[in-house]
């Protein structure tokens, strides 16, 4: 049967949604939702996918293990694939797999290993000759990066075997980021008026990712290890995972002790080990989120095998995010720097894995009707992976302390809590927004924010209080105003010493410098993050560009979809942003990208869609080529293509489509040697 409409619709938003999850789990570390619920979407889209065949996409997120790699350390391939592990939730599903696996070996007595689920990162360190040589993160499981200087750090991994270690050994295990020391860290941040940390698994991922290793020594991160080399450890005569583990703590290597590994035999002595475990996991002082349970023999191990996602031979057990019940005192509205009115919970605070909790985010109107919450209501508080704990429902709804008062149903506000404007809500759109963009005091403080941020215009001398007070004098309105501040107009404001305004004008005219990405960036446009300004950008070139982009040309560049296209067409089109644009043009930043940062110009003007298979190098890797030497990538194939790079198994009517259109289609070794001569 043909799939309906509707289900093909299904699988496009559920793929979207998933790749962006992936991509703000693996790329970013910022997850929005939790495990659990993005285990339940995959779910879905793996059902659908599997009634539909025809709906079969290599590149669906059902198809692979992780996700993306930035770019900053050396790519390397894992000797064998980074594997996830597939999660159950209940006695049923451990049950279910047991069984599972009692009736694919019906002659063995099968023995499990019991392991706690560090909440961390993965690593797979190498060793040769005893000497740690490598540490790859996971990356997208069959290729990682290479962050040794990083692990290095860490105290529990040994840089150098004991003597007796096998000459070259592969060791995996997980960093993590213990909560004393994640604690101590956030508190430092809070006095030195830093963005705190939201937890420590983001932690723990961002911090093996930054490029100056002495940073990282100043962060103590720790490492358990989780899994031995199974060829190793098989030449040694070694027979199972418990007996390689108590190997390794002879090598060097800090390994689980007393409770924290068990072997099991029955479905029961598993589910002890659980229940011990979701309890006594308060008294650790770091994050679990579950138990891992495998076979332990080597020998049953291959003759289970595995999926392409996740061996067989192991399960992960997921522990229920903790909740908690607590008072809902009262519900105020922050206004971001895009408008958006954010209504967010003040809670009696009650402690929640580890941490006091005292706000959570109710995310919109629509949210609050959904779980019926009103001021005064106990309230079930949940926090998992997430940055922000949330509100999940209503504990009791004994309202108006027993019939005290009345209850008051809650009313979202139709005016802006902090400039009175009348609230918009587009249609389709969940959140209400502030319209007053030009002078709502939040939504000027908070662009202007954006602005000078690190990660943006990276402005010296200038931060969060003095933009405050730059504000409140009226020196500033928008980034534009910025670039025509005065010594004269610095001096008269408190705390501002000759120095410190030396140092702000001197950062200002730094800032012209910056690359158009960030210049990009920092306009602080809905949905364009940093990723996504690189991105366009390098497609389109210049500002001016954007100025007369079309919608349609937009959707053409990879991975644009029709939420940023939108966005930036409505942006562009409003004089007020096209008039601060144009002031900041005046200013002196950086408007057109660089060509210097490209490799060559091989590929100037040309317009690439990259599809199919390479022999020598990953699509991923392809693409970044096209870009490297002045090309522009499309999704798919349009009339504005001027080259087709096919590598094996391009699709047919891709082909068909690119010889009606008379595009020329290069094979692997055509476009690298194109790009080889330099034009
Ligand atoms: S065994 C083939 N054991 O959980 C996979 N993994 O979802 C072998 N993890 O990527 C993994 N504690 O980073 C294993 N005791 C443990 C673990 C553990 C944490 C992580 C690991 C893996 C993820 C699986």
């Amino acid at each position: 049967m043909k799939p309906s409409e509707e289900t093909r619709l299904r699988v496009a938003q559920l793929r979207q949604e998933l790749h962006d999850h992936n991509h703000r789990y693996y790329v970013l570390a910022e997850p929005v939702i939790s495990d659990r619920e993005f285990d339940e979407l995959l779910a879905e889209l793996a059902r659908l996918e599997e009634e539909n065949p025809e709906l079969h996409d290599a590149t669906s997120p059902t198809q692979r293990v992780g996700g993306d790699l930035t770019d900053r350390f050396e790519k390397v391939a894992h000797r064998a694939p980074m594997l996830s592990l597939s999660n159950t939730y209940n006695e049923e599903e451990v049950e279910a797999w047991v069984q599972r696996i009692q009736s694919s070996l019906p002659d063995n007595e099968v023995e499990f290993v019991m392991e706690l689920k560090y909440d961390g990162v993965a690593i797979s360190l190498w060793y040769e000759e005893g000497k740690l040589v490598r540490a790859l993160t996971r990356g997208d499981g069959t290729q990682g990066e290479d962050v040794r200087a990083n692990v290095a750090t860490i105290r529990s991994v040994p840089l150098q075997l004991r003597e007796g270690a096998p000459k070259r050994l592969e060791i995996r295990g997980e960093i993590y980021f213990p909560w004393p020391a994640f604690e101590a860290l956030n508190a430092q941040r809070r006095e030195s008026g830093e963005a705190e940390f939201a937890n420590p698994r983001n932690t723990a991922a961002g911090t093996l990712k930054l490029q100056d290793s002495k940073l990282v020594a100043a962060r103590p991160l720790d490492c358990t290890l989780y899994n031995v080399d199974e060829e190793v450890a098989q030449s040694l005569g070694i027979t199972g995972h418990l007996e390689a583990v108590q190997q390794a703590s002879a090598w060097g290597f800090r390994i689980p002790e007393g409770r924290r590994i068990e072997v099991a035999n029955t479905v029961a002595e598993i589910m002890a080990f659980v229940r011990h475990w979701d309890e006594a996991r308060r008294g650790l002082d770091f994050a679990i989120d579950g138990i891992v349970i495998k076979v332990n023999h080597y020998d049953l191990r291959q003759e289970l095998g595995m999926t392409a996602k996740s061996p067989r031979w192991a399960i992960a057990y997921k522990f229920e995010t903790e909740q908690a019940v607590t008072r809902l005192n009262d519900i105020v509205f922050q206004v971001g720097r895009t408008g958006a009115i954010t209504p967010v919970a003040e809670l009696e605070p009650v402690l929640l894995n580890g941490t006091m909790v005292k706000r959570a985010s109710l995310h919109n109107a629509d949210q609050i009707a959904k779980l019926g919450v009103q001021r005064g209501d106990d309230v079930l508080v949940e926090k998992g992976g997430e940055i922000i704990p949330k509100i999940v429902g209503v504990a009791s709804e004994e309202r108006g302390l027993g019939g005290l008062f009345a209850p008051e149903p809650f009313q979202f506000p139709s005016t802006c809590p902090e400039c009175d404007s009348q609230l918009v809500r587009a249609e389709g759109e969940a959140q209400h927004y502030c319209p007053n963009a030009l002078s709502c005091p939040p939504q000027v403080k908070g662009r202007i924010e954006h602005f000078i941020g690190r990660k943006a215009m990276n402005i010296d001398g200038l931060g969060e209080e003095t933009v405050s007070q730059l504000v409140e004098a009226g020196l500033v309105r928008n980034p534009v105003d910025l670039y025509a501040l005065t010594a004269q107009q610095l001096l008269p404001l408190e705390r501002m010493a000759q120095k410190s305004v030396d140092n702000l004008l001197k950062g200002l005219e730094a800032s012209k410098q910056i690359p158009f990405e960030r210049v990009l960036f920092a306009l602080g446009i809905r949905h364009v993050g940093e990723t996504v300004a690189k991105k366009l950008a390098h497609a389109l070139g210049s500002m001016q560009a954007f100025k007369a982009i079309t919608r349609e040309e937009l959707l053409a560049i990879d991975e644009v979809g029709p939420v940023i296209a939108d966005q930036v067409v409505t942006q562009f089109a409003d004089p007020a942003f096209l008039m601060q644009v144009e002031g900041l043009e005046r200013a002196g930043l950086n408007m057109v990208v660089e060509k210097a940062t490209a490799l060559s110009q091989a590929l100037e003007g040309e317009v690439v869609v990259v599809s199919g298979v390479f022999q020598s190098l990953s699509r991923d890797e392809a693409k970044q080529l096209v870009g490297q030497h002045g090309g522009r990538l499309a999704s798919s194939i349009s009339s504005k293509t001027t080259i087709v790079w096919a590598g094996d198994n391009m699709g047919p009517s891709k082909r068909q489509k690119a010889e009606a259109l008379g595009i020329p289609i290069m094979d692997e070794a055509g476009m690298l040697a194109r790009i080889n001569s330099g034009g």
